[in-house]
């Protein structure tokens, strides 16, 4: 903006919209990688990719203050999607713990704490942060009543059942306060997890990814049998609510109060009286971790005096008192036997390391993606190349390069396939871009991928429709497209090798149940590009169904709140192909539900028919979408952008560019309060 005296020009800040753009977009994706790591137990990306995502939204929010919304994962704790357990409110919230990645983190955080205490002379706990669940466990009067997970802070799952079933929590305590709530990590130790995958190999089940989702996979089942086989270990590190508070005024006399009634408490907690103690302990305790029967992932450093404690206080995610040191990713050596090329459901080409299988960052990897051509020649790796692996806490390893001096001296540099691996058709790069593809839109691997896609737990979440499956119905030709997935039979399923009748039935009742998912998860599954969750949500919510999505004008879909001049032009894109239309026809016809969320019946008057309306800041009463939900029934638009066409900005507090804007451009502004003058 250009200030000229008391005049301000609005200079149209293309950038500044790619940043909420981007801003929304990252947290969507963490959004969805906190619901597969708290609500599936799947995760599919490491801790360390994710904290990335999570410290870039937090320094754009910080740097764009008017973009941050109450429910940005930085405003709350951590969510999940869905649960089958009772939900159970916690006494007092369970809070996460801000990171540390260095030395140099650890020392601005105890300087930070030295600030608001007013004195150096600070006790700290060391902890090893034990990769496991966070859970609670309410005692009354000596007696487990109740073992709950932390949910999303303030609410979490009720697994009373499951957690009485682990031998290592006592369900009697002796002499303690009436009522005490005992929080702590329930873990499974690297042997019973190494034991388990054997078992679950053998039976052709789940193979867990690391200890921790196999511990959370444990406790988050509907039978209690299998958590007591599963050897979870427990221990004890923060006290919740307590009765008698005047039993303990700091963390040592908590963990001798767990010791002394029975609770496990780790042996290897120490006291530091200085950060370079504590940072010290944090070292010991990395060159020690493989050593230890259970992983861990970092090193948590406490502020020992409650009466300090609560002098620092909390931001709203974590207590000012305490932190967690985070481990740096660990890298391994391993063979690179062949670099391979898959085929998605777009017909992208991605280049993949094959590795000798290497037990890296607590579990074992044998195969790395390396995206595409350029990745390969920038890691300058070749087939037969002894490389370092590396992954940073789990899940998505990397292949970092190669170790030069150990390469076979007849190596040859690795050159991209010309023809796709599955239909032998030509991969081609497009100039400018750095993938390569299949253009084949009959591509048997991009079809099966795309099945695979719609099948997926994010979109239509037909359980049991996995890879395997897919490709056998397609080499059967029993499907060769989506829809086709609606008309098979209990009988035909019955013919195929391998398949039982529990499994059969199990099957065609999971598809029968994607027939009435809500229509934001059939557009999802569609795999229209750029459109997730929140821009299908947006899609199904303003509209009565698939086919007015499919109708409406470009203009219009720009301005829904949500969605963007990109993603409404790739939605518009999608429904001009008469093969997809006739996709949509046929899925209709099969029963699945192409209904919106939009009621007509929701129209109470024509008010605004004529006016758009931009929503801006926190407002003190109502959320913006309940603004919203109010203009459209009375006929209104709500749009995203302000533009001179904007009849009404409505802004609340921490308005940011749209508020600017909307006087540079004259736009009329409301607070709520005028608002709701407005429609009574
Ligand atoms: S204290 C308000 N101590 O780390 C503080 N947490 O990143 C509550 N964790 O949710 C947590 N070991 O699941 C604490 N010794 C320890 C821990 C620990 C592991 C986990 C816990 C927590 C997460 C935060």
């Amino acid at each position: 903006m250009l200030s000229l005296g008391r005049y301000c020009i609005w200079v149209p800040s293309q950038p500044e919209k790619n940043i909420e753009q981007h801003i929304k977009d990252l947290r969507e994706n963490i959004v969805f990688h906190n619901n597969l790591y708290y609500g599936d137990d799947t995760p599919q990306i490491s801790d360390g990719e994710y904290d990335e995502l999570y410290r870039e939204l937090v320094a754009l929010e910080e740097e764009y203050p008017e973009f941050i919304t109450p429910d940005s994962p930085t405003q709350k704790v951590n969510t999940f999607l869905q649960s089958s357990f009772s939900p159970v409110e916690h006494l007092v919230p369970m809070l996460s713990l801000d990171n540390a990645f260095s030395d140099e983190d650890l020392r601005s955080w105890r300087d930070r704490v030295v600030k608001v205490l007013g004195s150096e002379e600070v006790d700290f706990v060391v902890e090893p942060k034990m990769d496991g669940l966070a859970i609670s466990l309410v005692y009354e009067d000596g007696k487990l009543i109740r073992g709950a997970t932390r949910g999303d802070g303030s609410t979490g799952e009720d697994v009373t059942e499951n957690i009485k079933s682990i031998s290592t929590i006592p369900h009697v305590l002796k002499d303690v306060p009436d009522l005490m709530e005992v929080r702590g990590e329930v873990y499974m130790p690297i042997r019973a997890f190494e034991a388990l995958n054997d078992r679950q190999r053998e039976n052709e089940a789940k193979v867990f990814a690391n200890p921790r989702n196999a511990a959370a996979g444990s406790l988050r089942v509907k039978d209690s049998s299998i958590t007591a086989s599963r050897d979870l270990g427990f221990f004890a590190y923060q006290i919740g609510q307590l009765s008698d508070q005047s039993v303990i005024s700091s963390h040592n006399q908590t963990l001798e109060l767990f010791h002394r009634s029975g609770l496990p408490v780790n042996e290897k907690i120490i006291n530091a009286d200085s950060i370079d103690k504590a940072f010290e302990q944090c070292r010991h305790l990395e060159s020690m971790r493989h050593s230890l029967p259970y992983e861990i992932d970092g090193v948590v450093i406490k502020v020992d005096d409650f009466a300090l404690r609560e002098k620092l206080g909390f931001t709203s995610r974590f207590p000012r008192w305490a932190i967690a040191y985070k481990f740096p990713p660990e890298e391994k050596t391993t063979l690179l036997h062949d670099i391979k090329v898959s085929v998605g459901r777009t017909g992208r080409a991605t280049p993949f390391a094959v590795l000798e299988p290497v037990f890296v960052g607590g579990s074992t990897v044998s195969m790395a993606t390396l995206h595409n051509e350029d990745e390969v020649a920038r890691r300058n790796v070749r087939p037969g190349d002894t490389v370092i692996v590396r992954k940073a806490g789990d899940v998505i390893p990397e292949v970092v390069g190669p170790i030069e001096s150990l390469r076979p001296k007849d190596s040859k540099a690795w050159k991209f396939p010309k023809k796709c691996p599955s239909c032998s058709k030509p991969l081609i790069r497009p100039e400018g871009e750095a993938q390569h593809r299949c253009w084949n839109v009959k591509c048997p691997a991009r079809i099966s991928t795309g099945i695979e896609y719609f099948a997926s737990r994010g979109a239509m979440d037909i359980e049991g429709l996995g890879g395997k499956r897919i490709l056998q119905f397609l080499d059967q030709g029993l499907i060769s497209d989506v829809a086709d997935i609606y008309s098979i039979t209990k009988e035909q399923l019955l013919e195929l090798e391998k398949t039982k009748d529990k499994s059969a039935d199990n099957l065609i009742s999971a598809i029968e149940k994607s027939k009435s998912q809500p229509l934001w998860r059939l557009l999802v599954a569609f795999g229209i590009r750029h459109v997730g969750p929140q821009a299908a949500k947006a899609l199904s919510s303003n509209y009565e169904d698939i086919h007015a999505i499919a109708n409406a004008k470009l203009e219009e879909l720009e301005n829904l709140e949500g969605l963007g001049d990109v993603i409404a032009r790739s939605v518009k894109d999608f429904f001009a192909l008469d093969s997809n239309d006739d996709l949509v026809k046929r899925l209709e016809l099969a029963g699945v539900n192409v209904r919106g969320e939009k009621q007509e019946s929701s129209r109470i008057s024509n008010e605004f028919d004529s006016f758009t309306f931009v929503l801006t800041g926190t407002l003190p009463s109502y959320t913006r979408e309940q603004i919203a939900e109010m203009i459209v029934a009375r006929g209104g638009k709500v749009s995203s952008s302000i533009s001179k066409n904007t009849s009404y900005l409505i802004a609340g507090d921490k308005a940011g560019s749209k508020l600017t804007k909307a006087e540079a451009l004259d736009v009329e502004i409301l607070d709520e309060e005028q608002f709701l003058k407005l429609i009574n």
